[in-house]
C-alpha cells in the first residue's frame, strides 16, 4: 500500500476540535482516519454521526496512557501520521481536580510519543521521513499578557499558570524532546481559544449561547475584562491540515484569530444576536441576564497570538471573522436541539449547578 493511503491516527477525535477535524478530513474521498478516544465526559461519538458509516473511518475506544494498547494500535493501523488532540481541556476542571490533567496531558502524551517512536523506528527510510506527529497544543502555555503587550510568538517563553496549562506545557516539552532525542518528526501547534459546533457548554461561548437562549443568567467571572483571542474551530482545523502537510519538522506554529475580545463583550455580543433572531417572549434584553460571579483562581488576564509565521510560511489565514463565526455558531446551537439534549443530561447540568454556587451579586 502507498504511504499516502495509510491512515492518520487521530487521538481525542470524539471531542470538540478532534471531531471537527475528522469530519472535515472525511470530506476527501480517499480519507483514511482512525480515531482513538477514551470517551471521557468530553468524548461524544454523536459529533461523528456524519462520518460513522464512511469506509475510511474507524473508531477505537482506548486510553493514550495504555502503552500495551498503543503498541497494538500502531502495529495494526500502521499510520502515516498521528494528530494528537486527546487531553483534558477545561481550565476550571483542572483547578478542581488536577490529577487527571497530569495523567492524560503529560503522562499520556509521553506514552503516545514513546509508542509512536517505537513504531517509527520499524519503518523504512521513505516512510520514516514522510511520517509526522502533530502535537495540538494551546497558547495558554505562554502565560498571561498585560494590556498593551505584544501577542505571544513562537519564541515567547513558557510561563503556564493553571494546572491545565502546566500539563499542556509539559506535553509540549515532551513532544520536542522526542524530536531532539529520537528524531521523531514532530510538529507542535499552539492555538488560541476555539469556538464552533460540538463544543461542550462548560466553555464560555456555548454556555453563554445556551443560557441566553433560555433567558437564564449568563455567568461572567470577576469583572469580565479578561481577554481571549477567538478562532472558529473550522479555521483551526484548516490550519492543522496545512501544518500536517507542509509544516517543517521540529517547528512550532502559533494559530489564532487575531480577534481579541473581552469576555463581557463576547457575552453582550451573543445577547444582541439572540435578541435579534429569537427575541425573548418577555421582551427583555438578554444582556440584563449577565451575572458577575466569583472569579476563576489565577485567572489569566489576556491571551493573544502572533500568527505571522503560519501566515507567511504556509499561507494560512482564517476564513471567519469573529462576527461571522459567532453568528454561524449561534445558528448551529439553535438548530441542533438533539445534540444539546444529549449533553444536557450529562456533565452540563452538573456544571451549571456548581456554577451558581459561587455567584456574587
Ligand atoms: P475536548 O475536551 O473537547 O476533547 C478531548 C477529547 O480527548 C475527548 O474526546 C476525550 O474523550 C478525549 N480524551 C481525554 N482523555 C483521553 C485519554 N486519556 N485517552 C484518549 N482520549 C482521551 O478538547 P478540545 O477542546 O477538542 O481540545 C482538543 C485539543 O486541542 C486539546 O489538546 C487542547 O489542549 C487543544 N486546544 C484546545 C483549544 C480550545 O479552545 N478548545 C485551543 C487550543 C488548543
Ligand atoms: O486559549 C486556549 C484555551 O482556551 C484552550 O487551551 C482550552 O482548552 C480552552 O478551554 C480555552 O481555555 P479558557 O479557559 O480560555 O476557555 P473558557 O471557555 O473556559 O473561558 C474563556 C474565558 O471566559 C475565560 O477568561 C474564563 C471566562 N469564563 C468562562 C466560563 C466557563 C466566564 O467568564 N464564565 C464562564 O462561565
Amino acid at each position: 500500500m502507498h504511504i499516502m493511503d495509510r491512515p492518520i491516527l487521530v487521538t481525542g477525535g470524539a471531542g470538540f476540535i478532534g471531531s471537527n477535524f475528522i469530519v472535515d478530513q472525511c470530506k476527501g474521498e480517499d480519507a483514511q482516519l482512525v480515531n482513538l478516544d477514551k470517551l471521557t465526559y468530553a468524548g461524544n461519538l454523536g459529533n461523528l454521526a456524519k462520518v460513522r458509516a464512511k469506509p475510511g473511518y474507524r473508531f477505537i475506544e482506548g486510553d493514550i496512557c495504555d502503552a500495551d494498547l498503543l503498541a497494538r494500535v500502531f502495529a495494526e493501523v500502521r499510520p502515516r501520521a498521528v494528530v494528537h488532540f486527546a487531553a483534558e481541556s477545561h481550565v476550571d476542571r483542572s483547578i478542581r481536580a488536577p490529577d487527571q490533567f497530569v495523567l492524560t496531558n503529560a503522562v499520556g502524551t509521553a506514552t503516545l510519543l514513546q509508542a509512536s517512536q517505537r513504531y517509527w523506528d520499524t519503518l523504512d527510510s521513505a516512510f520514516k521521513s514522510f511520517f509526522r506527529f502533530l502535537h495540538v497544543s494551546t497558547d495558554e502555555v505562554y502565560g498571561a499578557l498585560r494590556p498593551g503587550e505584544p501577542p505571544f510568538d513562537e519564541a515567547s517563553p513558557y510561563d503556564p499558570r493553571s494546572p491545565y496549562s502546566a500539563s499542556k506545557a509539559a506535553s509540549d516539552h515532551f513532544a520536542r524532546a522526542w524530536y531532539e532525542t529520537y528524531g521523531l518528526p514532530v510538529v507542535v501547534t499552539n492555538c488560541s481559544n476555539n469556538y464552533g459546533p460540538y463544543q461542550l457548554p462548560e466553555k464560555l461561548i456555548p454556555l453563554a449561547i445556551l443560557t441566553a437562549l433560555r433567558g437564564d443568567k449568563i455567568p461572567i467571572y470577576g469583572d469580565g475584562q479578561q481577554i481571549r483571542d477567538w478562532l472558529h474551530v473550522e479555521d483551526h482545523c484548516r490550519a492543522l491540515a496545512l501544518v500536517l502537510r507542509a509544516g517543517r519538522v521540529g517547528e512550532t506554529y502559533n494559530i489564532g484569530g487575531e480577534a481579541e475580545r473581552k469576555n463581557l463583550d463576547v457575552a453582550k455580543c451573543i445577547c444582541l444576536i439572540l435578541d435579534d433572531i429569537e427575541p425573548l417572549p418577555s421582551g427583555l434584553n438578554r444582556a440584563d441576564c449577565i451575572e458577575f460571579v466569583r472569579d476563576r483562581p489565577g485567572h489569566d488576564q489576556r491571551y493573544a497570538v502572533n500568527v505571522s509565521k503560519i501566515r507567511t510560511e504556509l499561507g494560512w489565514r482564517p476564513i471567519e471573522s469573529f462576527e461571522t463565526g459567532l453568528r454561524k455558531t449561534i445558528h448551529w446551537y439553535i438548530r441542533n436541539v438533539d445534540w444539546i439534549e444529549s449533553v444536557r443530561t450529562g456533565a452540563y447540568r452538573k456544571w451549571v449547578a456548581t456554577h451558581y454556587e459561587g455567584a456574587v451579586q
